[in-house]
């Protein structure tokens, strides 16, 4: 007789006690307690106890079969547990089902770790499982928030007029800031498709195709460097509007966030958010995405440096750069290897070194103190008996974002932030170019597609570094979760911004051209953003790595272990491709 599953492991209580079940999972585990054996049955709703009796219908011998993650159905009666027996810790606990008749649906070799939310199996040999490894509690966990959070998502912004709409995975390769990866053409021997960075180019034509309002929770794919918050696959929540405004598109993405917080962890966020200009941002932070959990802000001690007799900081200020410095409250307790920590961070971050001294009995104690003016110093960096100030002199950028990182973990050597604080912000008014030192040349600082604002547009030709755009990044407790712009829906600014990162005339139209063509018939003003969805959820499910919230998710370096890709490929399909590998 065929059976047919009446309960999932998770769903027995006890009003169904004296009633027939028949549950399906797998054998998390036997417990022989001599004179009687439990089998703890297991699918994604739950756990439930199966009792087989001593000479009951089910033998000791048969039961025994059963083996860890062996695919197993009981048929048997629920029955309630005696009130001391009962476990409070399981929602079935109440009950526990005596088994009747057992069917062995499936052996499995034995695991390599076993099923449960804490485990020692290292990260590769769970990836290279990944089929056991999804089954533990905390990853269907985190599968669940993944589908709860893009259902609420689809709802959201099907209450609000926008179409879902896919975009293609085959395209031209149109390269947005990372490397594109390529996909050889048979029929078109010798050329290439690319897999899209981003829906960018083709959300922009649907709004060129008056489609208004579009969205997509879209692949993307890039090959760039890997880092636990970046994967060369991952998914965004991709958003395009027309006819908006920077203040329409806040406030319609704060209640996709709260509408997301709501649907997973049934959690109201605090709207509007905060927003930062990226200066301010930096200024304040030495970040473009600050954790604003905590305080610890930059001071501007380049003034009172300029005064001093520290030579090291007065020829960075005449050099054109900065001095800027972290007044550690309670500091001074720090030992020299900690303070040599911090340096080391600071150094990571480009630069030279961290200067520090320690204000202790009135006078500036160690380091660089002896250079400086007691009043001076501590008016400047405000600071207090028992605080360490910690100093950087760089040029504008290096001297913020290396004391940035400094705050980062000071923030956490100082205990200062609440894990379950949730600060959203925005930080808008970026500057659309950025300096490549390396390459000698402009480069888009997010992308080029966006609007620069109207009293930078003359400037485009003339001085880059101070053309500001309409770009905006939102962040969530020091992780940018998203970035968008408004965009440049006039070809002839469009062009002009691509002159400045060297594509030009005839290069533009190669690259873009179907781009600009489509913005010269007729593109109405829009703009969008993109989530990340994995870091979204990352930050959902409390995890640092967004390879914890990807069903499969490649290695660092971009390895899948489970299924071994990438890997070779037979001659033959090769040759039908018309190409031949170079043996390094
Ligand atoms: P951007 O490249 O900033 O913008 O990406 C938007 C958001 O996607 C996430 N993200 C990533 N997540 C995981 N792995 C990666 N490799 C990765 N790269 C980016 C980040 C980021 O904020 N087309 C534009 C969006 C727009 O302007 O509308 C874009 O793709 O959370």
């Amino acid at each position: 007789m065929e059976w047919i599953r009446t309960h999932t492991c998770g769903e027995l209580r006890n009003t169904d006690s004296g009633g027939d079940t028949i549950l399906m999972g797998w054998v998390h585990r036997v417990r022989d307690q001599g004179g009687i054996l439990f089998i703890d049955l297991r699918d994604r709703f739950g756990m439930t106890q199966v009792l087989v009796e001593p000479d009951g219908p089910v033998s000791f011998e048969e039961a025994r079969e059963l083996k860890r993650e062996y695919v197993a159905a009981v048929r048997g009666t629920v029955r309630t547990r005696p009130g001391e027996m009962a476990n409070q810790n399981l929602p079935t606990g109440e009950i526990e089902v005596v088994a009747r008749e057992l069917r062995i649906l499936n052996k499995c070799e034995t695991p390599p770790f076993v099923v449960e939310d804490v485990t020692d199996a290292s990260e590769d040999v769970r990836l290279q499982y990944r089929f056991i490894d999804l089954r533990r509690p905390v990853m269907q966990k985190r599968i669940g928030l993944r589908h709860s959070a893009m259902q609420s998502a689809r709802e959201y912004l099907s209450s609000k007029s926008f179409l879902e709409i896919e975009t293609p995975l085959l395209v031209r390769n149109s390269p947005e800031g990372a490397r594109d990866f390529l996909v050889p053409s048979r029929a078109a021997g010798g050329r290439f498709y690319s897999l899209p960075q981003s829906p960018q180019i083709y959300k922009q034509i649907l709004m060129v195709s008056g489609c208004d309002r579009y969205f997509q929770i879209a692949k993307c794919l890039r090959d760039e460097d890997l880092r636990a918050d970046r994967q060369p696959e991952f998914t965004q929540i991709d958003i395009e509007l027309s006819f908006t405004t920077e203040k329409q598109i806040f406030s319609i993405m704060e209640g996709l966030m709260n509408a997301i917080w709501k649907g997973t962890v049934d959690r109201e966020i605090e709207t509007p958010f905060p927003v930062l200009p990226y200066n301010e941002a930096m200024e304040r932070y030495g970040s473009d995405k600050p954790d604003t959990r905590f305080h610890l802000e930059l001071d501007d001690v380049g003034e009172m440096a300029g005064r001093s007799e520290f030579r090291a900081f007065r020829s960075v200020i005449d050099g054109g750069g900065t001095v800027r410095a972290i007044t550690v409250p309670g500091g001074a307790a720090f030992s020299r290897k900690e303070i040599d920590s911090l340096e080391g961070t600071a150094k990571t971050y480009g630069a030279a070194g961290l200067a520090w001294t320690r204000i202790k009995k009135g006078k500036l104690d160690g380091g660089v103190g002896r250079f400086f003016d007691y009043d001076d110093f501590v008016r400047a960096a405000d600071a207090n008996e028992g605080d360490l100030v910690v100093l950087v002199a760089a040029d504008w950028k290096v001297a913020l974002t290396a004391l940035g990182q400094v705050r980062l973990v000071l923030g956490k050597r100082l205990d200062l932030i609440d894990p379950d604080q949730l600060n959203f912000l925005w930080v808008n008014r970026f500057p659309l170019f950025e300096w490549d030192v390396d390459g000698k040349r402009w480069e888009p600082a997010h992308h080029m597609f966006t609007m620069p604002y109207s009293e930078s547009i003359p400037l485009l030709e003339s001085d880059p570094s101070k053309v500001h755009a309409q770009l905006y990044d939102t962040v969530l407790n020091g992780v940018e979760i998203a970035s968008g712009s408004i965009r440049c829906h006039n070809p002839e600014i469009q062009r002009r911004i691509m002159a400045v990162v060297g594509i030009e005339g005839e290069e533009a139209d190669r690259r873009f051209g179907f781009l600009l063509k489509a913005l010269s018939y007729g593109a109405p003003p829009h703009g969008g953003i993109a989530f990340g969805l994995d870091r979204l959820i990352a930050l959902l499910a409390g995890v640092d790595s967004i390879r914890e919230v990807i069903p499969f998710p490649k290695t660092t370096s971009g390895l899948s272990l489970m299924d071994g890709s990438p890997s070779n490929i037979d001659p033959l399909l090769l040759k039908e491709l018309g190409l031949k590998i170079i043996e390094d």
